[in-house]
């Protein structure tokens, strides 16, 4: 067994010491490209200024004939583009792939000291996180880097999900979570084709009212995702990582991604992916709190003082507990304001 004492140690000589805390940046939405596609490459540096993270994307949705041109034009478009506060990711293809190896040690040594995080898919355990955490870290060391690069789960296989806990506790490189409902959807053998949101066969329906089964039982369609996302910011939240929905795929049903987006958010995910730049906005809205919450939330906070005791605004008790769930509110609504003059103006902090 690791003494706890050793996971602040670096990995391989010369690599830098792993961080004691995951530095916050906003995570609202993680804008995917394709960087083997040269007119969606070009478009990099102006979506950019437009997202608090981009994403070369190298595993799914990406032709096995374009492995290459994806990681190397990731290469092109990190070294030449200054990607100002927003963060740079990449997913790697899954570890179980040919082209895992290569993308790691292309991509730390050519561009390591542009990315942020790199995202691992089909995460099935803490063995998966070692595997890469060493990796990373010989070579962090080969290319002489500063600062650790982040790693960012996605929990897509039941697997994964049986192990969720171990892996957010795995590193202390692991950044975050992102739920991949299609390919857990695939790996539990659930029975839909539809890639996150939710299904109307999936629903409860109200008792029979008399002899006919079919007169007057209203239906109601549940939440197909809910255990998993509670489950996966509970052991985010634990190991102090940062959970997030992944894809909505229904792109013109920019209604249903907002409420998918939305139940994340209530639920304590960060943000979300965005696959077309109509969720970009989408994901801003809805992973940045509501002025009238945090006007709440300040005037809770406000009148709580020291936080101890029970004080009555408009004819609610609020007490430490509710004057903790404001701080969560008010604490992201002043982060993200920092960046964001609009939302300074909006929230009056
Ligand atoms: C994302 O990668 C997913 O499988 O949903
Ligand atoms: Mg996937």
């Amino acid at each position: 067994m690791r003494s706890a004492k050793d996971f602040f140690r670096p990995l391989a000589v010369g690599a830098p010491a792993p961080l004691r805390e995951i530095p916050w940046s906003p995570s609202r939405m993680i804008h995917f490209f394709d960087p083997s596609n040269p007119k969606m490459a070009a478009k990099v540096p102006e979506i950019a200024t437009k997202v608090d993270i981009i994403l070369g994307n190298l595993e799914d949705a990406i032709k096995t004939e374009n492995k290459e041109a994806a990681r190397l034009g990731l290469v092109e478009i990190a070294k030449k583009t200054d990607f100002g506060q927003t963060q740079l990711w990449t997913r790697i293809n899954s570890l179980d792939s040919p082209w895992a190896l290569d993308d790691l040690t292309t991509l730390v040594t050519e561009i390591g000291d542009k990315l942020d995080v790199i995202m691992v898919p089909k995460v099935e355990g803490a063995q998966d996180i070692h595997y890469v955490d060493r990796i990373l870290a010989q070579l962090e060391a080969r290319a002489g880097l500063t600062r650790p690069i982040l790693v960012h789960a996605i929990l897509e296989t039941a697997e994964g999900m049986t192990n969720v806990e171990e892996i957010c506790a795995a590193s202390p490189r692991m950044q975050g979570v992102s739920l991949g409902p299609a390919d857990l959807a695939a790996s539990r053998r659930m029975k839909t084709t539809r890639v996150g949101g939710g299904h109307p066969g999936y629903l409860v329906r109200q008792d029979p009212t008399g002899d006919d089964l079919t007169e007057g039982r209203s239906t109601y369609q549940q939440d197909l995702w809910h255990y998993t996302i509670a489950r996966m910011v509970d052991a985010c939240a634990a190991n102090d990582v940062l959970p997030l929905y992944g894809p909505f795929c229904d792109i013109l049903d920019v209604v249903a991604c907002e409420d998918q987006f939305r139940n994340a958010f209530l639920l304590g995910c960060v943000g979300a992916w965005s696959l077309h730049p109509v969720q970009i906005d989408i994901a801003k809205r809805v992973f940045s709190p509501d002025p009238a919450d945090v006007a709440h939330a300040k005037q809770v906070v406000e009148a709580m003082g020291d936080g101890s005791g029970a004080v009555m605004i408009n004819g609610k008790m609020e007490d430490d507990a509710s004057c903790k769930q404001c701080l969560v509110m008010l604490d992201l609504a002043r982060a993200l304001a920092e960046r964001d003059p609009d939302l300074a103006a909006a929230y009056d902090l």
